[in-house]
């Protein structure tokens, strides 16, 4: 009977160790902003080249201008905040590069002329930015 019981709990224990693997793996996922589905990072950069975002900011795989108002983009990707309010998650960034004074009624950014799509896929562009 005693044995039995002290079976039991063990392989429940055992049984717990796996899906604390698994629950940790998801939360590790949560914290890095990576992908948006459906959206094209090769549209985003025409996006962001049609519109000169690097008047203000320099970003990697936009020659001309390398603007420095906004600051460089460089490495976004690894960045966890957006303009140090925000987490940097997908649709807050979305939001952010469409229109940013929503957000911060007081940021030096202004509010640029795209969709809310292609705001999504110069978000996927700025998520290629990987290292500083
Ligand atoms: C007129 C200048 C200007 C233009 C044009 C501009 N930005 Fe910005 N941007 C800024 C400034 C200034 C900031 C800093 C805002 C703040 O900290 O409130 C900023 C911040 C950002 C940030 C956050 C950077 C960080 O360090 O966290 C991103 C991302 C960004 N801009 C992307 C873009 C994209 C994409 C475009 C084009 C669609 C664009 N910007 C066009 C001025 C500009």
């Amino acid at each position: 009977m005693q044995t039995g019981e002290y079976l039991r709990t063990t392989s429940g224990l055992l049984l717990m160790v796996p899906i604390l693997v698994l629950l940790s793996a998801c939360a590790d996922k949560r914290q890095q902003p990576r992908d948006i589905t459906g959206a094209d990072a090769a549209a985003g950069l025409a996006v962001i080249e049609r519109l000169g975002c690097a008047a203000c900011h320099q970003i990697p795989g936009v020659d001309w201008p390398q603007g420095t108002v906004g600051g460089s983009l460089d490495g976004f990707a690894d960045r966890s905040m957006i303009a140090g309010q925000f987490p940097n998650q997908p649709e807050t960034l979305a939001t952010w590069v469409r229109n940013a004074p929503s957000m911060s009624p007081k940021t030096g950014m202004p509010a640029m002329p795209m969709t809310s799509a292609e705001a999504r896929d110069v978000a996927a562009y700025l998520y290629t930015l990987e290292h500083d």
